[in-house]
């Protein structure tokens, strides 16, 4: 693309670059570099153009851009391919609609959400800086075991936020929590026979440069309002693909089993299960290896969670 290669060009160079200059490198008009350039600017790069000198990158844009967080990214596959929307219904959606001819790997990245989907149904807002975005996987392995993968990311999320020196820790199965305030949730929507994935579309809602969310919803909060500062989105998503890649790796793995219980906060409390028809108080004592939640309850009998909301009593 040629806005990325004149980015890269102004990139590497401290002072102007001439619009003739460019013109050769790229084998394009004059012309068409200026229009480039006035895309460059609209993707939010603050580029200073001078008569005689040329162009000079004077700050980069902070927009989630497909080559920005592609750039130093060291994964494998996850973020291969970045499909950025400025604005866009949800990114799970498209992400669903795509899945069945897209690679593993592939993620749809929006700068904001119209109409963001939470778990059962709920409404997820998600105004401008937060990070929204859905990740296509196709694991080999068998559907029951997908409950893990939404454990796993979330795990990798707060191994990210622990990056920014920040402790998060997950309320199961996948609330991602700072001071026992949502920071972050997960969505997982799968297709599947019997014995095969399809695909599993990981849709992953992270507040970060947000103010005061709990605007939005109840008992949230964001990077930003921890921090008192911006977080270099770009930055931040590199790290998490990155960890979102490892422990993807482990889920064959007894360690991650053991990492998330570490992390979670739902363990060892009083909790009021409300699944599809009913709902019940229980003491959480385990997570087994599909990732559902033991409990016990009053009567000592033991149940499995699978689905369902888990508050934690105090
Ligand atoms: C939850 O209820 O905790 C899950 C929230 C998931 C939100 C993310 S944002 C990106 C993706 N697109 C959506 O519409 N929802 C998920």
């Amino acid at each position: 693309m040629n806005i990325v290669r004149i980015l890269e060009i102004l990139k590497n160079r401290e002072g102007y670059v001439s619009g003739e200059e460019l013109s050769k490198e790229l084998g394009i008009s004059r012309e068409a570099v200026w229009k480039n350039i006035l895309l460059l600017k609209r993707y939010g790069y603050v580029i200073e153009a001078k008569k005689g000198k040329g162009y000079k990158l004077i700050a980069k844009s902070k927009l989630l851009l497909t080559w920005e967080i592609q750039d130093g990214l060291d994964t494998e596959f996850i973020g291969k391919k970045i499909i950025h929307k400025m604005s866009i219904d949800s990114t799970q959606d498209l992400a669903i609609s795509i899945a069945d001819k897209e690679e593993e790997g592939t993620i749809i990245i929006a700068e904001e959400q119209r109409r963001g989907r939470g778990r059962r149904g709920r409404v997820w807002h998600a105004p401008k800086g937060g990070i929204w975005f859905s990740l296509i996987l196709k694991p080999e392995i068998e559907p029951w075991r997908a409950t893990l993968l939404p454990l796993a990311v979330g795990l990798a999320i707060t191994d990210t936020i622990a990056m920014l020196g920040l402790e998060a820790t997950l309320k199961w199965p996948n609330d991602v929590m700072i001071n026992d305030r949502k920071v972050s949730g997960i969505l997982l929507d799968m297709s599947s026979e019997q014995d095969k994935i399809n695909y599993i579309v990981i849709g992953i809602g992270i507040n970060a440069n947000i103010d005061n969310p709990s605007r939005y919803a109840d008992n949230a909060t964001s990077l930003k309002d921890e921090l008192k500062r911006d977080i270099d989105r770009i930055d931040f998503m590199r790290r998490l693909l990155k960890n979102i890649e490892k422990r993807y790796m482990q889920l064959d793995d007894e360690q991650l089993l053991e990492d998330y219980k570490k992390r979670c906060i739902t363990l060892n409390k009083r909790v009021k299960v409300r699944s599809f028809d009913e709902e019940y108080d229980a003491d959480a004592v385990n997570i087994d290896r599909d990732g559902s939640l033991i409990v016990v309850l009053d009567d000592n009998s033991i149940r499995r969670v699978f689905a369902g909301d888990v508050s934690i009593r105090i």
